[in-house]
This record gives C-alpha cells, structure tokens and sequence, in this order.
C-alpha cells in the first residue's frame, strides 16, 4: 500500500490506474478505524480495481475547537488496518495541502444542510464536510465513493452535491455496522467511560421503540417520537432531537407515510452520537 501525502501524488497514481482500464473506488474517513470503516473498504475493495481511502481529520467540518482537539488521531494502527485489507493507497494530506493559503471557496447544499446535524453543529458543518469531499472527488476522481449510512443525512447531501454539480461519481451507502448491543460503530464511542457506553444503548432503545410503535399500527409521528424520547428517558438520555423524517427529503413525515427514516442524536457524557432507522411500512400494512 502506498502512502500519499500529496494532492499530485493521488493524481499521478489514479491516472495510472485509469490508464490501466482500472475503476476507482474513494473511501473517505477522518481515521481512527473500526469495523464500520472496514465494511466500507470492504465493499471498495468488492466493487472496484483500485481503492483510494484518504485520512483526513477535516477541521473545516468542526464548530467546537474542543470536538477538533479530542478527535482521535491513529494514523500507523489505520495504516496497518488499510494494507491488511487490501488497499492501494491511503492519502493522508496535511491542513495546508487541503486548504492552502488563500483557499476560499465553500460548496453548500441549502436546506438539506441546514435541519437536524445542521440545525444542532450549524450550517458550517455539512459546508465543511461537502467542500472537503468535493476537493477528494476532484483530486481521486472515483467512479464510487463510500459512505457510511449512519451518517445518513451525510449521505444524502453528498447525493444531492454530486447531483447538483454534475460530479461523475456513484455514491455508494454502506449499511451501519453495530457493536453486540445495538450501538452504532463510531470513532466518538471511544470517549465513553463505562457508565457512559451503558447510557449510549439508550439510541438504539429509543429507535426500536418506533419501530415497535409504528409496527404496532401507530401512525401519528409525535406518539412515535414520543415512544423513542421515553424509552431513551428510561436509559437516562435525553436526546438533542428525536424524529420521524421522510428518508430523501429529510422533511417532518405526515402520519401515512410509508418510507420513514428515525434519526436521533444525543450527547452522552463527553460524546455526541447519532444513529438511524429506515423503515419501509408497506408490508407492515399489508400483514
Ligand atoms: O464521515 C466522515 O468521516 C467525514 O464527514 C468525511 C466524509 C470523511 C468528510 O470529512
């Protein structure tokens, strides 16, 4: 595997992959791996020649300097993951190489941006995400780039970007990868004490409390997002938002609904956490 640090570097050795009649697959993580980032190299590694994951901790998508400072920065031990699983390249680029002196431009994606992670870590937050995977698209030029579906409004404005720009990319989600009981993987679950990492089961208990309520036959979305908040409450968190959303446009879903997405985000201890639910209810109807 090799390791590039340099925007042209990456581009030297994807167009010798093009030449080569290679496809390209784009991986891009801010590091500290675990087994969600593994499914996404796996799932590359799966679908195209030649995989690309770049590492890099992107301070433009911060808005607490302190979320910045505590984020976990394991560069050899993901080296060591990527070679293992198979990968060409691991572009790990300085702040300066990103953003150099001058750097100006931000890319935004409007009211997708804005609602639920927008709304809580400021609209800075998906301009920050969607203006550094705009550059590693233009820097790897993928054919498929893979994301994680925990982040699921991550996914969905990095869609509607590559959409709105014409970008010639697949975006590619990768079903979430959970611990033995139910919490999603995430490189904040580290910063969990034992009490903590207890309490942060409490996401994935509210999530299948709607599940189990809309299941149950309840329609009403304000009953179902009060089911998730008490069985949350039960664990001892209180989330930052807990609610019903329509899975594409991440807007309120009105009580017949049948595609619903359950997002719900919470502080727990030091760590913010997130996770997610779709649910198609048609067949629920039909039983
Ligand atoms: O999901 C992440 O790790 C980051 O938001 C991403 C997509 C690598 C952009 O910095």
């Amino acid at each position: 595997m090799r390791t590039l640090r340099a925007v042209d570097e990456v581009r030297e050795h994807v167009a010798a992959a093009g030449a080569a009649g290679r496809s390209v697959g784009l991986v891009p993580t801010m590091g500290a791996f675990h087994d969600g980032h593994v499914a996404l190299m796996h799932a590359a590694l799966e679908r195209c020649d030649e995989v690309v994951v770049s590492l890099f901790v992107n301070p433009a998508q911060f808005g607490e300097a302190a979320d910045l400072d505590a984020y976990p920065r394991t560069e050899a031990a993901d080296a060591a993951v990527a070679e293992a699983l198979g990968v060409g390249a691991l572009f790990v680029p300085s702040v300066a190489e990103m953003y150099p002196d001058g750097f100006a431009t931000t890319v935004t994606v409007g009211a997708l941006g804005e609602v639920l992670e927008g709304a809580q870590r400021g609209p800075g937050h998906f301009a920050g995400v969607c203006t550094v995977v705009c550059k590693l698209f233009a820097i790897v030029a993928p054919d498929v780039a893979f994301f994680g579906q925990k982040d699921a409004q991550q996914v969905l404005v990095v869609r509607r970007m590559a959409r709105d720009l014409n970008l010639p990319v697949e975006i590619a989600a990768v079903p979430t990868v959970r611990e033995a009981d139910g919490l999603a993987m995430s490189s904040r679950n580290g910063r969990l004490g034992p009490a903590d990492r207890e309490r942060a089961t409490a996401l994935r208990a509210g999530l299948e409390a709607a599940r189990a309520a809309l299941y149950a036959g309840e329609r009403d979305p304000r009953a179902v997002e009060a089911a998730g908040v008490a069985a949350m409450a039960g664990a001892g968190v209180t989330p930052e938002y807990f609610a019903l959303v329509d899975p594409d446009t991440l807007e309120p879903v009105h009580p017949g609904a049948q595609r619903v997405l359950v997002v719900v985000a919470a502080r727990v201890g030091p760590a913010r956490l997130i996770d997610n639910l779709p649910l198609d209810l048609e067949p629920v109807a039909t039983r």
